[in-house]
């Protein structure tokens, strides 16, 4: 049995609860019978109003960050069991944007991660190279490194809870997609890690799907690939209409 498909959007900084909802409507009917799962990863403000409306259609709604704080004195920090009541199931963990631009290391995105399994919210762990690393040949020793410290200490158990996503930094919403060889040999080498990780059974049935650049033209060839369990959307996935035909292309996909 092949593992399962997933079509994950993350909308970022964008749509009010409002706009949240009005996607919802539209996108739910077009993705009624689908098989593949489909999750919305929406701002913190959305989060209860979309789980509410999402409870009667297969759509599972998440976050794109939380504390790595259990609870406290944390002035503008979200804790995970707080998003798990407002209806969470899942969390973005490591994005590259959290990375760069808010200064995420690995040993705190390693906290995120534990914590969010401790509350029971699914940990979807972001990872990807730079250009500058690719183009330096590191990318397996990076994407090596990122996972290796996100997910040390982290029970066998576990770990068939975890999804992982390889995102090359330098295709997130830049239209620049990696070849079908470059994403073949990095999701090989990550499931190779989660081996040395957890065992090989164990990495058999952890998701691991590509981010970067993902539409709905190229994401039957990227998710066909050997490896590849889906894809993380962002800019394509704003759009219901256009996300709906992202989840339609993984519906076609046979699992080998
Ligand atoms: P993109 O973003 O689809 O707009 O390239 C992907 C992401 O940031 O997860």
């Amino acid at each position: 049995m092949g593992r399962e498909i997933y079509a994950v959007a993350n909308w970022k900084m964008y749509k009010t609860a409002r706009e949240a909802t009005d996607y919802v409507e539209k996108l739910s009917p077009k993705i009624q019978y689908c098989k593949t799962n489909v999750y919305l990863a929406v701002p913190f403000t959305s989060i209860f109003s979309v789980s509410a409306f999402a409870k009667e259609t297969c759509l599972s709604v998440g976050a794109q960050n939380m504390s790595d704080a259990k609870e406290g004195a944390f002035t503008g920090e979200v804790a995970s069991f707080m998003l798990k009541e407002a209806g969470a199931s899942f969390v973005l963990l490591g994005h590259s944007e959290r990375r760069v631009l808010f200064g995420e290391t690995n040993e705190c995105i390693h906290r995120k991660v534990l914590r969010a399994l401790q509350d029971d919210i699914r940990p979807i762990l972001c990872i990807g190279e730079t250009k500058k690393e690719r183009d330096e040949s590191r990318t397996e020793e990076v994407i090596e490194e990122e996972i290796v410290v996100a997910l040390s200490e982290i029970p066998k158990e576990d770990a068939a809870r975890l999804i992982l996503a390889y995102e090359p930094v330098w295709a997130i919403g830049t239209g620049a997609v990696p070849t079908s060889s470059m994403i073949e040999k990095a999701h090989a080498y990550c499931r190779t890690v989660l081996g040395k990780l957890f065992g090989q059974k164990t990495a058999e049935k952890i998701p691991i799907l590509y981010g970067g650049s993902v539409k709905p033209s190229n994401v039957e060839s990227i998710v066909s690939l050997k490896d590849v369990d889906g894809v993380l959307v962002g800019g394509a996935s704003l759009d219901p209409e256009i996300f709906s035909q992202i989840v339609m292309e993984c519906e076609r996909i046979e699992r080998k």
